[in-house]
């Protein structure tokens, strides 16, 4: 359970605009620490525990946060759909109360960002989004780590990010630019990211710089890295067929890789649907840093777990 001190002021992390750019920074050192030096014996956590409430699926995030938390000497309690039901057995307001009587940190997938708000004004422990319809920034963090490890520093890349303006592409916009990366969004007309969110990093970036444009090919001539995400997002599975016709020149393939920097990395936050936003010849090619995306979920979340959690 919580101690008083962290009853008192919590910690957050709903939002990539949670963390300062510096606190980013220093956060991927530190997990960078923790790939590189991490010990099996690390203790820091013992007797802590998180409850990881998800409304929706996962393989990445649940089993990332789980490891995580058992490699720090705590544990974790997974809540399925099914057992919680937050909204409709129970609203977030007394799911966050409760939990925050037996555990120490709540991480939460939701459908509505505003859901996992109303868990952290009424949680007395650090809450965690582990992805709702507004961002997934824990997600973004481990891309970001991906690239410092690749490249050796973020300031001055360029990347490309293609396909739905949704809730990965949100958090890649609120952070990017603040740590001097150009982003160069391709989208579908009415596929955009979220307005208030563009004129939100518009407004935070500092060396960087972002910008839209309609056509894929020139959104990723010459840059670093081209990052796509699936054509509908969980809950969105009813419009797939629909979307499928709008978004196929959005496609990551050989041909628009091919228009990127020569030594360009090919990303995605994964589940993938091979051959709809990323062909197998670009998943399994050696552009692909996917899988490193997907192990730097594990490290980074051990940084930020220590860090909320006031170890680091
Ligand atoms: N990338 C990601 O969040 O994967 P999961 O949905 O499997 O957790
Ligand atoms: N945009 C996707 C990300 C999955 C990790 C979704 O929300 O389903």
């Amino acid at each position: 359970m919580a101690s008083p001190a962290q009853r008192l002021a919590p910690r957050h992390y709903l939002s990539v605009a949670d963390l300062s750019p510096q606190e980013i920074l220093d956060l991927l050192d530190r997990a960078l620490e923790l790939k590189r030096f991490g010990k099996p014996t690390d203790t820091r956590l013992a007797g802590r525990t998180a409850a990881l409430v998800f409304q929706k699926p996962s393989l990445r995030t649940r089993v990332s946060f789980e490891v995580a938390m058992l490699q720090l000497g705590g544990s974790a309690v997974y809540l399925s759909p099914a057992e919680v039901q937050l909204g409709q057995r129970e609203g977030a307001v007394d799911v966050a109360r409760v939990l925050s009587r037996y555990v120490d940190a709540i991480v939460a997938r939701v459908f509505l960002h505003a859901d996992v708000i109303a868990l952290a004004e009424n949680a007395s422990v650090p809450v965690i989004n582990a992805l709702s319809d507004r961002e997934h920034p824990c997600q973004i963090l481990a891309d970001l780590l991906t690239l410092y490890e690749r490249r050796g520093s973020l300031k001055g890349l360029r990347l490309a990010y293609v396909g739905d303006g949704n809730n990965v592409a949100h958090s890649l916009a609120l952070v990017a630019p603040s740590l001097g990366i150009d982003l160069c969004f391709a989208c579908p007309d009415g596929y955009e990211p979220d307005p208030g969110i563009m004129a939100e990093a518009q407004a935070g970036a500092a060396s960087g710089s972002i910008e839209l444009f309609r056509d894929p090919q020139e959104a990723v001539r010459g840059v670093d890295a081209v990052y796509t995400d699936t054509w509908y997002s969980m809950g969105q599975e009813s419009e797939a067929e629909a979307r499928a016709p709008i978004f196929r020149r959005f496609q990551l393939n050989d041909a628009l890789l091919a228009e990127a920097a020569p030594d360009a990395l090919a990303m995605h936050c994964l589940p993938a649907h091979r051959n709809q936003e990323i062909t197998d010849a670009v998943m399994d090619g050696t552009a692909s840093v996917v899988y490193d995306q997907a192990e730097n979920r594990l490290h980074v979340q051990k940084a930020l777990l220590l860090k909320l959690f006031g170890q680091d």
